[in-house]
């Protein structure tokens, strides 16, 4: 159990000095990316204020960093009215929409002086944080402008969220807007395990912040690596706000919410007129494309506060901005068909099959349509034109269907009542958008577990992709992944196309799985929500699959990291009598049930420990996941996107954007083989 901790002297004055050295290394870390601690230190401070914390409840403060994620899930959000309303933007489309509004406004304003600052306009959601004296005690999401929702916890797992602000000051109240953003790296990596845990993906990473901001679980939120930058400083008109150091212009705001604490977006732009407005506008048109989050046009802000606050608002918007937006790559497509994949969980995805097109420099023949719900939402039929659009410039996605260019007689869309692959009938839940097949012998089912089974990540078998897994169920010789350690070299080589040696090596790939920890073996069991991180922790924390199967929901939720949804759903599938039989098969075949995991993060005297590694291009002989396997376990991090607190780039052919911004930030640049040296 817990080692004996030596009393601490004066309790409250560590815990303040705690407190202010966590602090000043989170904002080092988060808001100005530039790390002052190792991260064994700022670990080990950590648990020293919250084991100190612990023994004086009393001490806890609301701005202490270990208040940012919450112990226990919200069961609902509550409705938040917006002291001030938070108001949307007009829209520009073209430098003639620039001088009209800008014509407008003169109109009130005639003689005024047209100083325009330029800011990114950043895709993700907004925000309104209130600071009472101070100390944060509010996050609202923006809602419909008048009442929003308090998501007060979600915000403070955001790390670049100050809890105090760095003003000797501070005024009663203080409101600071801005936008919460997930980076296209973390955007990725979320859709990433979501695919691999079948569920839905995100279409977009605005989407995925919204959705994470309504995140009951904070613990989940503080995992998905949200973003912030602030944007506007409003400051309460009572007697005592009156001080004149507070700034009067945008621009001078924009600088103040750094000072005080704030992630502000760097590129932004001073403008006499709207000819340099144009200018900053062209070349963030392009240069957009590498930065690591999404922007999809720029925002142009009067920049005196007392002409803002003199042209006020219409009933939608106010007079002194306007979002500047970049046209979207969207373009319009036959849809030819509809198919329906059926995923690992039985989800079931319709698919549209289109005529080919260019987008965003590649050729898109097929589109997600997501789910039922979105099909119904669209009004698809087969034969429809339809607008197809690069979700986050990633994913290809139907927007809207063109209903004047539906050919005569085309037939409106209806999901399958019955699996494609097996014929049962599916389930949608209704508080649900997805359906399923629930039938546990559907081929699709089956095929899905095996392949995972065999993945890198979970037993890593060679040899086991999609083909063979196709011919093994069809040939009737597995139906889970128990008879897989049955096979026989006869039945092997019964198959199309199956030698002696590939049947041989096969055997000895699925043999050799049975070594494989017991982390992997949990996560390729395809537990919903669990994917390898999670699997990982879990047997860090339960040294056995025992110990997991018979622990309570709420035993499994108390492992950092692992929040109650996810805890549900592992114990759920242990009660379940197919999942009982199963492992009762697997057990028997000798595989790893148990063992001591060490954490992911063991840091040791390795090669690379420490250093963060991001790889681009295609590597002449390593496969991306291979390189990135050798760096993590020789003790680095791979990380997707290029920053400053990037180490190495790892440049493979055809290396782009990253490549790019890697030397702008004067990365050290290395090939495989140098790579191959280091480790
Ligand atoms: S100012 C009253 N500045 O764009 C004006 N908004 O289309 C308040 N946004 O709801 C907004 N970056 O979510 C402002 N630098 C920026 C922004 C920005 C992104 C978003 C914000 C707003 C939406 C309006």
């Amino acid at each position: 159990m817990g080692q004996e901790i030596p009393p601490t002297p004066n309790p409250q004055q560590r815990v303040q000095d705690l407190q202010k050295m966590l602090q000043e290394a989170s904002y080092a870390y988060y808001v100005l990316d530039a790390p002052n601690m190792e991260d064994s230190v700022y670990d080990r401070l950590y648990r020293e204020l919250q084991d100190l914390e612990g023994q004086y409840p009393e001490l806890i403060t609301p701005d202490s960093p270990t208040q940012r994620v919450g112990e226990k899930p919200a069961s609902q959000f509550v409705s938040v009215r917006h002291h001030i309303p938070l108001y949307s933007l007009e829209n520009a489309f073209s430098s003639d929409d620039m001088q009209t509004w800008q014509e407008r406004w003169q109109k009130v304003m005639p003689d005024a002086n047209a100083e325009y600052v330029c800011e990114l306009k950043i895709d993700g959601s907004a925000i309104a944080l209130t600071y009472e004296h101070g100390i944060l005690v509010r996050g609202a999401t923006r809602g419909d402008g008048i009442a929003g929702e308090d998501i007060t916890q979600n915000v403070k797992a955001i790390r670049s969220i100050p809890l105090r602000l760095q003003l000797d000051n501070p005024p009663p109240r203080l409101e600071i807007r801005g936008e919460a953003l997930l980076p296209l790296g973390s955007f990725e990596q979320i859709n990433r395990s979501r695919s691999q845990q079948g569920e839905p993906l995100f279409a977009n990473p605005r989407n995925a912040a919204a959705g994470t901001l309504r995140q009951l679980d904070s613990r989940i939120v503080a995992r998905r690596k949200l973003d912030f930058f602030a944007y506007t400083l409003h400051i309460e008109d009572v007697p005592g706000n009156l001080n004149l150091s507070f700034p009067t212009q945008q621009w001078q705001s924009l600088e103040f919410l750094h000072q005080i604490g704030f992630k502000v977006n760097p590129h932004r732009q001073l403008c006499r007129d709207l000819s340099a407005v144009q200018a900053f506008y062209d070349r963030w048109s392009t240069e957009r494309h590498n930065l690591p989050y999404m922007t999809d046009g720029m925002v142009v802000k009067i920049n005196s506060l007392t002409l803002q606050t003199e042209l006020g608002f219409t009933h939608k918007f106010p007079r002194w901005a306007i979002a500047w937006k970049y046209p979207a790559e969207e373009v319009p497509t036959v849809v030819n068909a509809v198919t329906v994949q059926v995923g690992r969980t039985g989800a079931l995805t319709p698919v549209a099959e289109l005529s080919p097109v260019q987008l965003a420099g590649t050729t898109v023949s097929r589109a997600t349509l997501h789910n039922s719900d979105r099909i119904a939402e669209l009004d698809l039929h087969v034969g429809d034109t339809a607008i197809v659009r690069k979700a986050g410039e990633i994913i290809p996605e139907v927007v809207r269907i063109l209903a004047d260019l539906r050919p005569a007689g085309a037939v409106r869309f209806q999901m399958p009542t019955h699996c494609p692959e097996c014929n049962s009938p599916v389930v949608k839940p209704v508080d649900e958008a997805v359906t399923r097949c629930v039938n546990p012998t559907c081929p699709a089912i089956v095929r899905g577990a095996l392949e995972h089974w065999g993945s890198r990540d979970a037993l890593d078998i060679n040899g086991i992709g999609e083909k063979l897994v196709r011919q093994l169920v069809e040939a009737n010789l597995v139906q889970s992944v128990a008879d897989l350690y049955d096979l026989t070299l006869e039945q092997l080589l019964g198959l199309e196309r199956m030698g002696q040696k590939s049947a041989e090596k096969l055997l000895a790939a699925i043999a050799l799985s049975k070594e494989k920890n017991w982390a992997r073996v949990l996560y390729g069991l395809g537990i919903r929500h669990v994917g390898s991180s999670n699997a990982q922790l879990l047997a860090e924390h339960f040294p056995s699959l025992q110990a997991l199967a018979e622990s309570t929901p709420e035993a499994i939720a108390s492992v950092y990291g692992i929040g109650a949804e996810i805890a549900q759903s592992v114990h759920q599938w242990f009660q379940s009598s197919d999942n009982q039989a199963l492992l009762q098969r697997l057990q028997a075949t000798g595989l790893q049930f148990q063992g001591a995991i060490a954490p992911a993060a063991t840091k040791g005297n390795l090669a690379l420990a420490g250093k963060t590694f991001v790889i681009t291009g295609t590597l002449p002989t390593l496969k991306r996941d291979e390189a990135k396997a050798l760096i993590q376990q020789a003790g680095g991090k791979v990380t997707d996107s290029v920053s400053k607190k990037t180490d190495y780039v790892v440049v493979g052919e055809e290396a782009g954007s990253k490549l790019q911004k890697a030397q702008a930030l004067g990365i050290t640049c290395i090939s495989e083989p140098e790579l191959l040296q280091l480790l």
